[in-house]
């Protein structure tokens, strides 16, 4: 879908359908009113004749406005002004795309960044839009034999009020567009079953990506894992026939000495459980188990297209989770990189083993940062539901950077506890340490886990497990944690301009 911006009068909008808000109860915005005037109270009519109160969600769809240069009117409810806000904004566009798609307009322009959101400029307003209008349109139907029917909608005009918007709307048009872009990616990635998108396939989509966008991709095979001593990771690998894969993409958007930010994603292409093989009830959704993996190509390909000046280490450890005749078994004593041993009392429990080894891999990239991404618990899904992500951090200014980014972009983490009480339940009468803490707090006690390995740099680990897919009748990747993810990282390269800024002017000031 191709977007654009522009400000001026709507009733002067040359355009196939144009898209305005009401405020319940049957408030027009003040755009809706300007259009309103020009055709002398239609609009107002219609809405005193009961056809519509402002619902938030609500749509009505209105030919031969008179007076206006625009082909239709779709009048989109926003609820009552005082309660409109984030959610409302993106909802109501999302209610507007879904209505065009349902006509034979093949371009709009929409009204609703005029409106204002409480606390949101026009670039969040526009970013929102662009993806939530994307959300909208998404379709996975590569692996239908016969593709649905094309959709008519091709284009998206965002009006905003005045001329000065329209620069700070570009650029929310431009981050919009690389969050959504890399969403897709995402989701494209998380849907393929796993007889298609295997290890060795996110390591060919690694390649071709880093390839287009010209950054630099590694990858280690198991021969190179033995070498370097990944038990963990390899102990996970030992049940499958598909080659395991350590995928290394270097994004450099700045000098080199700068420390990058690792993001590490878990990639189990299919999670059976292994020889503690899971129950056969909705086993089809292990083929998500890869979407940490997803995020951060998504991540990637986001930051490659704002051309972002960081630098970003990706690594994605990618292997099935199988049951075999030579799959670890549990009970098993494995030696992780980090030379620290564990005992693998549930072979289920196998996300955590292939993150760890990844984790101490990423000590040589002197990281300032490393965030891992992992569908890791089913217990992180019974906390939190699917709204929220699990975040964990042993740095709380880290968290907060990362829960600010959630809640900007409606991709929200909630921080959960990392205290060194839960370790006890990691205890082993035979190694370092267990790879399973029992029952209770099962998403911290896996995080603490992780934390043994993280000890160098400053971290944090976001469970996605009940916000990277939905189940049910929508049954799909959301593309979650990318806008989260991407957002952290734009806020990073504006924190550290206005750091450097400060800087300058401080010394100025010193001179003087
Ligand atoms: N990939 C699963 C976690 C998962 C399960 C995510 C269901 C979403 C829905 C992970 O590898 C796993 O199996 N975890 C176990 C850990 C347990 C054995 C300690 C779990 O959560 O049951
Ligand atoms: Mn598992
Ligand atoms: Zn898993």
């Amino acid at each position: 879908m191709e977007f654009s911006i522009k400000s001026g009068a709507p009733e002067k909008s040359r355009t196939a359908c144009l898209v305005l808000g009401v405020f319940e109860p049957r408030r027009l915005s003040a755009p809706a009113q300007a259009v309103d005037s020009a055709a002398q109270g239609f609009v107002s009519d219609i809405l005193r004749r009961g056809d519509m109160e402002g619902k938030c969600g609500t749509t009505l769809m209105l030919h031969k406005v008179p007076g206006i240069l625009a082909e239709r009117v779709l009048l989109v409810g926003l609820g009552p002004e005082r309660e409109f806000r984030e959610k409302e904004y993106r909802n109501a566009v999302a209610a507007a795309v879904r209505a065009l798609t349902e006509t034979g307009a093949a371009e709009a322009t929409l009204c609703l960044p005029e409106v204002e959101v409480k606390k949101r400029d026009v670039g969040w307003k526009v970013s929102t839009a662009v993806v939530a209008a994307m959300e909208m349109v998404y379709r996975f139907d590569r692996l239908k034999s016969k593709p649905e029917e094309a959709r008519r909608l091709r284009k998206l005009t965002l009006a905003v009020s005045r001329r000065l918007d329209v620069s700070p709307a570009e650029e929310g048009l431009h981050q919009g567009q690389a969050i959504a872009c890399g969403m897709n990616l995402a989701k494209d990635l998380g849907n393929l079953p796993s007889n298609i998108c295997t290890p060795t396939y996110l390591a060919e989509q690694a390649i071709g990506m880093a390839k287009a966008y010209d950054f630099k991709v590694q990858v280690l095979e198991r021969k190179d894992m033995e070498k370097l001593g990944m038990g963990a990771l390899l102990a996970v690998a030992k049940g499958t026939h598909e080659p395991p894969k350590l995928i290394i993409l270097e994004y450099h958007g700045t000098e080199r000495k700068q420390a990058p930010v690792a993001l590490v994603g878990k990639g189990v292409t299919f999670d059976t459980g292994g020889i503690s093989i899971k129950p056969a009830q909705d086993m089809d959704e292990m083929k998500f188990d890869m979407c940490g993996a997803a995020a951060v190509l998504g991540t990637f390909k986001a930051i490659a297209q704002l051309q972002l000046p960081m630098n970003v280490v990706g690594l994605i450890p990618a292997t099935e989770n199988m049951p075999g005749g030579r799959a670890t078994k549990p009970g098993d004593v494995v030696t992780s990189l980090s030379g620290q041993t564990i005992e693998i009392l549930n072979t289920d429990a196998e996300g955590r083993l292939i993150l760890c080894d990844a984790l101490t891999y990423a000590e040589r990239y002197n990281p300032a940062t490393v965030i891992d991404i992992a569908t890791l618990t089913g217990a992180c899904v019974i906390a939190l539901g699917h709204v929220a992500t699990g975040l964990f951090s042993n740095d709380d200014t880290l968290a907060k950077e990362l829960i600010r980014a959630g809640e900007q972009t409606l991709d929200r983490a909630w921080q959960m506890p990392l205290w060194e009480d839960y370790q006890e339940q990691l205890k082993s009468n035979f190694a370092d340490m267990a790879n399973i803490g029992g029952r209770p707090a099962g998403s911290v006690t896996a995080a603490c886990f992780l934390a043994r390995f993280t000890k160098k740099f400053r971290w944090a680990h976001l469970d996605i497990a009940g916000t990277a897919w939905k189940s049910g009748k929508e049954k799909g990747a959301t593309g979650r944690p990318v806008p989260l993810l991407t957002q952290f990282l734009i806020n990073r390269v504006a924190e550290a301009t206005s750091q450097r800024t400060g800087d300058r002017e401080r010394k100025v000031a010193g001179r003087r």
